[in-house]
């Protein structure tokens, strides 16, 4: 399916809720399926990425009960069966297109007394997977893989605990340590090379793991089983991003987004658009199974442009295709630089990026390690392409409301990985936007 978006003429307005945390959802899968108990997720992300993870985790031999409260938010009971009560599959785990289930799941199945197969995507299997294979090896794990990437072939072994110094900033990498960190009887430390989302941190706490986490340094024991969760996911960061970025470019608008999480390591694009001079505010203040959650509210402004390095990168790691568009109609020369990770993304993110932004007229520069961005430039109308990138696809979305004429976005449908109703929720705002065959 593809996208035709018009130039919005009307601003945006209205309150809208976004779908739950990608990150978040996946994790809550995981860690129930290996508690002790039955656990309650409620507003879980149906999405592409995280149903992979689910099925996968139904093929562990959890059993998991849905309801459905809406095409964005189901409540979950998961019947944890304790540290090793996940059953062998019949079969490879198909992961489809998402990082977090390969890369977290690895962790897990590399402490279980069975082998297991974890397979996705023709994306997925160009993503690098050395940057888990290689810290899993070390706490002595059997995992086998051609090339380091997908499958990955995983056989039963005894884990050992390990000191991890981590060379890049990434929450699965750390993530996956300290999953099969659960299965070793020592102490598995890690010191993190940035500030990477702390959301397994923040449910293992909940879960009464023995885990300590300040300052980037990270202990967790092994062996202890955890307590089952009780959890509402907050919506997703990452996904409200695109509406809130909409509504600072088009004139006159105003909208509310209700529930968002806003976790310090996930709030780098708020950040980003203050520099630029949007107003964000935050109301409603509440905490939520550990993590900080508010409604949102953005309006248009007038916005200049922004250097983004360092911290602030990992901050906002997955916000850079819809930063690169508020870029284009902010004055002055937007620099983004330390972000070569965008580059093992679901596409490069720099290259695949640029290159689209450009059939829209947009002066791009590309860096090893980032991109500049020229505004405010006039957009122009055209066919784009999402690399079957959701993120990337959803940017130029945005991107075609401020256009000079018609946008096509080609192979839209992946924006189903992480936000089902995009489609609808922009609709609701008044958004021009469209499916077409
Ligand atoms: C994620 C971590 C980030 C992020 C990805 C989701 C997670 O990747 O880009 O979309 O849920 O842990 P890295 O950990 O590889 O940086």
């Amino acid at each position: 399916m593809k996208l035709l978006i018009r130039p919005q003429k009307t601003p945006l307005t209205g309150t809208i809720a976004v779908p739950g945390d990608k990150s978040i959802s996946h994790r809550a899968v995981m860690l129930a399926a290996i508690a002790n108990g039955r656990s309650t997720i409620r507003s879980w992300l149906p999405a592409g990425d995280t149903l992979a993870t689910l099925a996968a985790i139904q093929s562990l031999g959890i059993h998991i009960e849905i309801e459905k409260k809406s095409p964005q938010a189901w409540d979950l009971q998961i019947e944890g069966r304790g540290l090793h009560g996940l059953q062998p599959p019949t079969g490879p785990l198909d992961c489809r297109n998402a990082g977090t289930c390969m890369r977290l799941l690895a962790g897990i199945l590399a402490g279980q007394r069975f082998p297991s197969v974890l397979d996705g995507s023709a994306q997925l299997r160009k993503r690098p997977m050395r940057r888990i294979i290689a810290p899993l090896r070390q706490m002595q794990a059997d995992i086998t893989a051609e090339a380091d990437k997908a499958p990955l072939y995983i056989r039963p072994a005894a884990l050992q605990a390990i000191e991890l110094r981590m060379k890049i900033a990434s929450a699965q990498v750390k993530s996956a340590v300290l999953l099969a960190g659960l299965y070793v009887d020592g102490t598995t430390r890690i010191i993190e090379a940035g500030p990477a989302r702390d959301h397994t941190e923040r449910m293992l706490t909940a879960m009464n793991a023995a885990i300590n986490w300040h300052d980037g340094s990270i202990e967790l024991s092994g062996g202890r089983e955890l307590a089952p969760l009780d959890l509402t996911v907050p919506g997703d960061i990452s996904s409200a991003a695109f509406p809130l970025v909409a509504a600072a470019l088009i004139p006159h608008s105003q909208i509310r987004i209700t529930h968002v999480g806003l976790n310090d390591t996930r709030t780098g694009l708020l950040d980003m658009l203050q520099a630029m001079g949007a107003t964000v505010s935050s109301h409603n203040q509440r905490t939520t199974g550990g993590e900080p959650a508010a409604d949102l509210t953005v309006r248009f402004d007038e916005l200049h442009a922004a250097d983004v390095s360092g911290d602030m990168v990992v901050r906002g790691i997955d916000e850079f295709p819809i930063l690169a568009v508020a870029a284009t109609q902010a004055a002055g020369k937007s620099r983004v630089r330390d972000a070569a990770e965008l580059r093992v993304k679901e596409v490069d993110r720099i290259t695949v990026l640029a290159g689209e932004l450009r059939k829209m007229a947009v002066d791009v520069a590309e860096y090893p390690d980032g991109f500049t961005v020229s505004g405010p430039v006039r957009l122009y109308g055209a066919e784009v392409d999402s690399h079957d990138d959701h993120r990337l696809g959803m940017a130029l979305a945005v991107a075609g409301l401020v256009t000079h004429g018609e946008t096509l976005i080609d192979r839209a449908d992946c924006v189903a990985d992480s936000f089902p109703d995009f489609v609808e929720t922009m609709q609701a705002l008044g958004a021009n936007i469209e499916w077409t065959a």
